[in-house]
């Protein structure tokens, strides 16, 4: 009778840690949901704010900036000649040499150099991470082969996409907002950015001249026009997210007298910092942000971006093994150890599709620690993922929904179908399916299956760097030259 109870005894609490699993999420799974109307609402909202940061600069954290790009004229397929970029922003830091073959002639030749940025130089010093980037640009130059030559007498020119937020004051100036991302270097904030790199340039002995300072979307959205010209929005999601678009200059009162001669201007929305009250955040959400590097800041991107959906999922894992025991009577330490599951592999578990999940078993045991879980168990990780890439990507698709409310591009131009095209780039979208095809479906369930097929989403591979690239050529010293 004793050996019974004990059974019976386990059963029960078995049972009841179940029940706790099964009420922890459902209960993150409603306060993540984001039915058609709420997201609807996102979309206003966005919309809304785009209008306010057009208006005037604000200064507060949680509206859009709205950013003035300085990139009056996109690409159009007549640029021509040698050019660098450089690409900083997320995880991984690049040098690219891109020849570029004028009028039909399209990219010739591209190379690029990939490292990534040892942890310590994003929260070091301002002079560290620039020393650091100087010393891969002339590395990158030293090695250069005979096929690429500038015309005598020319110095290099370049193209510095610099995805954070920027105050420019002209195509290549610009003082840095503030920090986003994991990046949080003190004595960077307020200074231009530009300077910073040429002074790092000339300690090194590097000689270039800086000719377009861009943001990733600017750079995404000028690589993506050179090739189609119904290209008029960009989106990155990545480490971090953000979009950029073709506003008309009469619409941006802050432009105030500038007023460019295509009278249009590219705008560098920073939705990352975007925040509506349509989505309130989960406890997850506040403890995530509370923790930040950046508290109070980038709270549309901490429910979107590369950087935070993983860190999401391993903190609702966490609660589940103190509050139901999921992964035995104690919490796995490496469970508690901040962004140790990386979004890749919180992709990689979302996609298992072997019928004993073993992919998970395997991200559990090699990232976590956590030996032999029950297919129960796994299925539990499985779901939380799918809630986590679901909201993140429907509050990405209101987002884009909001800017094409803005656009209203005509649908038929002339008697002609007018296609709209956004191009899109970032490790998220290229590679976390579950994504990426949950964005197109939403927008697809926002606009109606009849406006959806006019918008079309172009994934610009690397566009960020190539566009700045194309950016220094539309900008460079020697344009008149080369034209007379
Ligand atoms: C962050 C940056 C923004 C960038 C985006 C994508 O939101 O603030 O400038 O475009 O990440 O990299």
């Amino acid at each position: 009778a004793a050996a019974t109870a004990v059974v019976v005894h386990r059963r029960m609490r078995s049972a009841a840690r179940w029940a706790r699993v099964t009420a922890i999420m459902k209960d993150f799974e409603e306060k993540c949901g984001t039915s058609i109307e709420n997201l609807k609402q996102v979309a206003d909202a966005m919309n809304l704010e785009m209008h306010n940061g057009l208006a005037s600069d604000s200064g507060d954290a949680t509206k859009l900036k709205m950013l003035i790009s300085y990139v009056d004229n996109l690409p159009t397929g007549n640029e021509k000649g040698l050019f660098y970029a450089l690409d900083l922003g997320g995880t991984n830091f690049r040098v690219l040499r891109v020849q570029l073959g004028g009028k039909g002639g399209g990219i010739v030749n591209q190379e690029f150099a990939e490292v990534s940025i040892p942890s310590d130089l994003m929260v070091g010093t301002s002079e560290a991470l620039f020393d650091f980037i100087a010393a891969e640009l002339a590395k990158f130059v030293d090695q250069e082969g005979e096929d690429f030559q500038l015309p005598p007498g020319r110095q290099r020119e370049l193209g510095f996409t610099f995805s954070f937020p920027v105050m420019q004051s002209s195509i290549a100036s610009g003082n840095l907002i503030r920090w986003t991302k994991g990046f949080s270097i003190d004595n960077t904030v307020g200074q231009d950015i530009v300077a910073e790199l040429t002074r790092a340039m000339e300690r090194r002995g590097v000689d270039m001249r800086v000719s377009a300072l861009v943001n990733d979307t600017v750079g995404t959205l000028a690589r993506g026009r050179y090739s189609n010209r119904d290209v008029v929005a960009a989106v990155i999601l990545g480490t971090g997210t953000n979009a950029a678009y073709v506003e008309h200059a009469h619409a941006i009162p802050k432009l105030d007298g500038l007023l460019p001669k295509s009278g249009e201007m590219v705008i560098n929305m920073e939705w990352g910092g975007f925040r509506s009250l349509h989505h309130p955040l989960t406890e997850y959400d506040h403890a995530l942000d509370a923790e930040s590097l950046n508290p109070g800041e980038q709270i549309f991107e901490k429910m979107i971006s590369g950087m935070y959906l993983g860190e999401i999922v391993r903190r609702v894992l966490c609660r589940m093994a103190e509050e139901a025991s999921i992964f035995g009577d104690t919490i796995p330490p490496k469970l508690e150890v901040p962004f140790i599951l990386r979004t890749p592999d919180m992709s990689a578990m979302h996609h298992d599709t072997s019928s004993d999940l073993k992919v998970v078993d395997n991200k559990l045991k090699n990232i976590l620690e956590i030996p032999d879980t029950s297919l129960e168990i796994r299925e539990v990780v499985v779901e939380l993922c799918n809630i986590v890439a679901t909201r993140g990507a429907r509050l990405a698709a209101a987002g884009i929904m909001g800017i094409l409310m803005k656009l209203q591009r005509d649908t038929i131009n002339d008697g002609e179908k007018q296609m709209t095209v956004v191009a899109l780039d970032g490790g998220l979208y290229e590679h976390y399916t579950e994504f990426r095809k949950c964005l197109q479906n939403t927008l697809k369930e926002l606009l109606g299956e009849e406006v959806s097929q006019s918008i079309v989403f172009e994934h610009s591979k690397d566009g960020s760097g190539i566009g700045a690239a194309l950016l220094a050529a539309s900008h460079s010293r020697y344009l008149e030259l080369d034209e007379s």
